[in-house]
């Protein structure tokens, strides 16, 4: 039995009568001990037997989150722009002893979005958690964006996370179970300067995480987004190495350092646990405090 379900049988058995505060209202000696073994109850942080997908997989956050849910006991599928570009990804998460599963998916392609799912679905049997880390942005004044890079930014950033959720969505319904973490960024609560587009389509994201979760909330999926400060990943290194960039960035955050690919991978493990099982509609902000300035 999956985690997930545990948690869910053991929510339907709190009992109905329960006042606001949390105290049992009568009920007979089988609630009480309902609520004895719940108070009892240890969080969980890990994810054994269950299966993600994590798009954009090849590199940087998504290759750390693939890693990271392997490491935490799921089988992994990987979700890749071009199936040869894993290198020895599908070999790292083997060797934890899980499964891994490069599948094509360029998330731009709705025919690849669904394939993917559905070859996600025939090899492994279910799909628990989708991760939509896909994502991209082109650096410019907001005067000279380009239309081809504008509507590029929107295809993978909005159209992609969009459109895969839905058919992993579809897939969850059936399940009754499931877990969507999308990948966010402060830059959907602060305006970064030449970042217009990609912002806007982070706060989007972040926006639809909640319309997802409303929806989908009856039918016991989460959908949560993480929202990352910089963090070194090969589509940072060129913006980073710039020592003025670079110090400028290092001077909003409050933790006084760039992150690491492993702050992200810990929250979306997180978010995919049982330990996560009542938080939806949410962006966690991994932003060493950027925003709270
Ligand atoms: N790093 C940060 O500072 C930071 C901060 C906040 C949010 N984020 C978000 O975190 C996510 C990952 O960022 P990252 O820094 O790891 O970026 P990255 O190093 O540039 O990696 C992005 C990955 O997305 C893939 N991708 C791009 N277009 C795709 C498409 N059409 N279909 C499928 N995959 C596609 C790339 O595939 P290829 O390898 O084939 O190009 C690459 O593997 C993005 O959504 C980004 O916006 C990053």
């Amino acid at each position: 039995m999956f985690a997930d379900e545990v948690n869910s049988r053991h929510e339907k058995n709190w009992p109905s009568r329960v006042s606001a505060e949390g105290e049992e209202i009568g009920g007979g000696g089988s609630e009480r001990k309902d609520i004895e073994k719940m108070n009892k109850e240890l969080p969980r942080f890990d994810v054994p037997g269950q299966v993600a997908l994590v798009t954009g997989a090849a590199r940087g956050l998504g290759r750390s989150c693939a890693l990271a849910l392997a490491e935490a006991g799921a089988d992994v599928a990987l979700g890749l722009r071009d199936v040869s570009s894993g290198g020895d990804l599908t070999k790292e998460i083997q060797a934890t002893g899980r499964r891994a599963l490069p599948v094509q998916m360029d998330v731009t392609r709705r025919d690849q979005i669904e394939e993917a799912i559905a070859k996600v679905k025939t090899h492994f049997g279910h799909l628990d958690i989708l991760v939509n880390n896909a994502g991209l942005g082109y650096s410019d004044l907001a005067e000279n964006v380009r239309e081809e890079d504008f509507d590029h930014t929107l295809a993978v950033n909005l159209k992609g996370t969009f459109f895969a959720s839905q058919a992993a969505g579809k897939l969850m319904i059936r399940q009754k179970r499931g877990r969507i973490i999308n990948m966010s960024s402060q830059a959907a609560l602060v305006a970064l300067p030449t970042e217009s587009v990609y912002c806007m389509t982070k706060a989007g994201i972040s926006h639809l995480t909640k319309c997802l979760a409303v929806e989908w909330g009856k039918h016991n999926i989460t959908v949560n987004a993480v929202a990352p400060t910089f963090i070194t990943t090969p589509g940072t290194e060129e913006a980073l190495s710039d020592d003025a960039f670079r110090a400028d960035v290092l001077s909003r955050i409050v933790l006084g350092r760039i992150g690491k690919p492993s702050d992200v991978a810990g929250v979306v493990v997180f978010l995919a646990s049982p330990a996560a099982a009542l938080i939806t509609g949410a962006t966690i902000l991994v932003d060493g405090g950027w925003t709270a300035r």
